[in-house]
């Protein structure tokens, strides 16, 4: 019995993403538990997502689930928001494994954070359509005031290795000036591969 747990514990997670995002997702997870071993994939042929409609996406994170499931995997995340927004509960009404999102516990900790109660969502097009941050607020009992904006320049110009500079910087003053930054307190980078450019948001 020891050597059958032994043998699933030793199994690796899978992550999967549209495309480079998600590795900051697997950072963490590297950080958090670094005894585990990941199996990475990373959507390049197919990203954006954001830009993609709901039952694409829902086909490619199925498949991708799938492929990660004949790699052995124990448990999945899906560190991508515009598919946990659009997939994840497809994914765990299909799949007999424990699958995870990644807007779950960026709104549980939002909402620990946010002083004044009025958080912002930044993600893409199709994250931001779903209203996926808002419903998971409300879902969770609060009363915080959320307001949610794509960004659908930000994925290509990071999948392109453009992560400073000046062009970055007017791509994110032509979504930012959007938003009435003085009313909230928070900010969601609601898009795995927004960390990247956390230095010129910030
Ligand atoms: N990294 C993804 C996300 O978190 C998707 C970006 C995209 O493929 O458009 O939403």
């Amino acid at each position: 019995m020891k050597t059958v747990s032994s043998k699933i514990n030793s199994r690796p997670i899978g992550v999967f993403d549209s495309g480079l995002g998600g590795l900051t997702v697997l950072k963490e997870l590297e950080q958090y538990l670094p005894n585990e071993s990941f199996i990475y994939f990373g959507d390049t042929a197919r990203v954006p997502y954001g830009n993609k409609s709901s039952d694409n996406v829902i086909n490619y994170s199925q498949r991708i689930i799938q492929f990660l499931i004949n790699k052995n995997i124990k448990l999945a995340v899906v560190a991508c928001n515009t598919s946990s927004a659009l997939a994840l509960s497809h994914l765990n009404n299909l799949f007999d494994m424990p699958i995870f999102g990644v807007i779950g516990p960026s709104v549980k900790f939002a909402e620990k954070i946010s002083k004044f109660s009025q958080i912002g969502v930044i993600g893409t097009n199709a994250t931001i359509k779903s209203k996926a941050y808002s419903k998971a607020f409300k879902k969770m009992g609060s009363n915080k005031k959320i307001t949610e904006y794509a960004c659908p320049l930000f994925v290509p110009l990071i999948e392109e290795g453009m992560l400073r500079g000046q062009i970055v910087k007017k791509i994110i003053l032509h979504y930012l000036k959007e938003i009435p930054l003085n009313k909230i307190d928070t900010l969601i980078l609601g898009c795995t591969h927004y960390p990247l450019i956390s230095t010129e948001l910030q």
